[in-house]
C-alpha cells in the first residue's frame, strides 16, 4: 500500500475528471490518495518517500496549465534531487497541435533529470480519439495502481 498524491493541471476540468476517476480505483487497491487540484511544493514534499501522479493537460503551446505551472516552476528552481519519489504521469493533449502532450512531457523530463522512480511508461491521451479520456486511464491507473504496491 502506497500513498499517492494527485498532482492536478487542467484548464477546462478534463484533467480533473480523470483524477477524480482514478481516485477509486487506487484506493481499492488499497492506497491512500489526495487530489491537489493547485498543487504546491509543500504538498509535493509531503509525497518525497512515496507516490506521485501527475496528471495534466497542454495548452498554450505545449505549456503547463496555470493550475500547475507554478509547482513544476517550484521543482525545477527549489529541488534538485529526488531519488526516493515514485511517480507516473498522465498526459491530456490534441495531436492537432504541433507539440503533443508537452505539458506532461516537460514534467516527466524534469522528474527523470531529478531521479525520480517513474513507474510505468508516460500515458498519452489524445483528445481527438479519445473524447472520453477515462476509458483510457482508467485501465492504465488499474494497472499502474499493482506496480506501485
Ligand atoms: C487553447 C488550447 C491550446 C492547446 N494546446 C495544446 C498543445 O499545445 N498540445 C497538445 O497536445 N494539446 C493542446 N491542447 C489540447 C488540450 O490539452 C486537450 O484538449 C485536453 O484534453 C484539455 O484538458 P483540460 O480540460 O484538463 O485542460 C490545447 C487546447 C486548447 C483549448
Amino acid at each position: 500500500m502506497a500513498q499517492v498524491g494527485i498532482f492536478v493541471g487542467t484548464v477546462y476540468g478534463n484533467a480533473l475528471l480523470v483524477a477524480e476517476e482514478a481516485e477509486p480505483l487506487l484506493v481499492e487497491q488499497g492506497h491512500q490518495v489526495t487530489i491537489f487540484e493547485d498543487p504546491s511544493l509543500e504538498d509535493w514534499l509531503r509525497y518525497s518517500n512515496d507516490v506521485a501522479l501527475v496528471i495534466t493537460s497542454t495548452t498554450g503551446q505545449g505549456d503547463l496549465p496555470d493550475s500547475i505551472a507554478p509547482l513544476f516552476h517550484a521543482i525545477k528552481d527549489n529541488l534538485g534531487y529526488q531519488p526516493t519519489l515514485r511517480y507516473g504521469v498522465i498526459a491530456l493533449g490534441d495531436s492537432s497541435y504541433d507539440v503533443f502532450c508537452g505539458g506532461g512531457k516537460q514534467f516527466d523530463a524534469l522528474l527523470q533529470e531529478q531521479s525520480a522512480q517513474r513507474i510505468g511508461d508516460v500515458l498519452l491521451v489524445d483528445a481527438t480519439e479519445n473524447p472520453e479520456p477515462e476509458e483510457m486511464t482508467s485501465p492504465w491507473v488499474e494497472q499502474w495502481a499493482k506496480q506501485i504496491s
